[in-house]
């Protein structure tokens, strides 16, 4: 089941990278037949049906660390319909963590598993994998969560985990990867939702979107850059997900 679970989705996701549907142009002033470098939305790409025909909302448990703005983009991507899917919980690992007052603010319960409180971060994701499961959790999607990920996390969600990461992979993993591409001098970069293996930032692409570096960038406007387009094809890449996982328990 899981293995075709993942050939289907990864059927998907090539579907998706095919030009010229991953690929229009990034400036205007480029000639039509340019590729682009940002993701389609899901109803331009042929192929793929609506989110309407699903019979279940898919289930998802959100890990997050910080701001919550990629928990607010799946959010509202849910509430106007174009995701059918339900956040059943949101776990978060620091007490100040802004997401959590954005979770409040919709009756979406917010667990505090504080990293400081675990012996191990074997114990922490145990202690995770029991709550998404209480939870009944489909997919893990971790919206910037800032801890590593052990096998006990991964072993419990095999292939229902979701990343999104600043920065097109396999360019610049790990933290700071926004600094890490404007060092590097790069003119795109952009950002990726990926399959959670135990490497950091590594495990097969779902979906990217490239931006411009512009030569006055700082690490604020070009990460502003960059998340307007993770808000995209995050919930594009969830539902996605939540197509494929219809089909095959249809
Ligand atoms: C995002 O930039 C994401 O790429 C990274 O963490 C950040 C989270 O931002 N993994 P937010 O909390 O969703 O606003």
């Amino acid at each position: 089941m899981e293995a075709l679970f993942l050939k289907q989705f990864q059927a998907l996701i090539g579907l998706c990278s095919r030009p010229p549907y991953s690929y229009m142009s990034l400036d205007s002033a480029l000639p039509d037949s340019t590729p682009s470098l940002i993701s389609p939305a899901l109803p331009e790409l042929p192929g793929i049906p609506t989110q309407t025909h699903l019979k279940l909302p898919l289930k998802l448990g959100i890990l997050a660390s910080g701001t919550g703005s990629n928990f607010e983009a799946i959010v509202n991507t849910i509430a106007t319909q174009q995701l059918h899917a339900q956040i059943q919980v949101l776990v978060y690992n620091n007490p100040d963590a802004k997401v959590v007052a954005k979770a409040r603010k919709r009756d979406i319960p917010a667990i505090l598993l504080d990293h400081r409180c675990f012996a191990s971060r074997e114990e922490l994701d145990a202690q995770i994998a029991k709550v998404l499961h209480q939870f009944q959790v489909d997919l893990v999607v971790m919206a910037g969560w800032m801890r590593r990920v052990t096998q006990v996390l991964i072993d419990a969600f095999p292939d229902r985990i979701l990343n999104i990461h600043p920065s097109l992979l396999p360019s610049f993993p790990g933290i700071r990867a926004v600094e890490q591409a404007l060092n590097a001098g790069v003119k795109i970069s952009g950002c990726t939702v990926h399959v959670v293996r135990l490497e950091v930032d590594s495990g097969p692409i779902v979906m990217q979107a490239a931006v411009p570096v512009l030569p006055d960038d700082t690490p604020q406007t070009l990460a502003a850059r960059i998340q307007v387009q993770e808000h995209r094809i995050f919930p594009q890449s969830i539902a996605l997900y939540a197509i494929v996982k219809n089909s095959i328990s249809e």
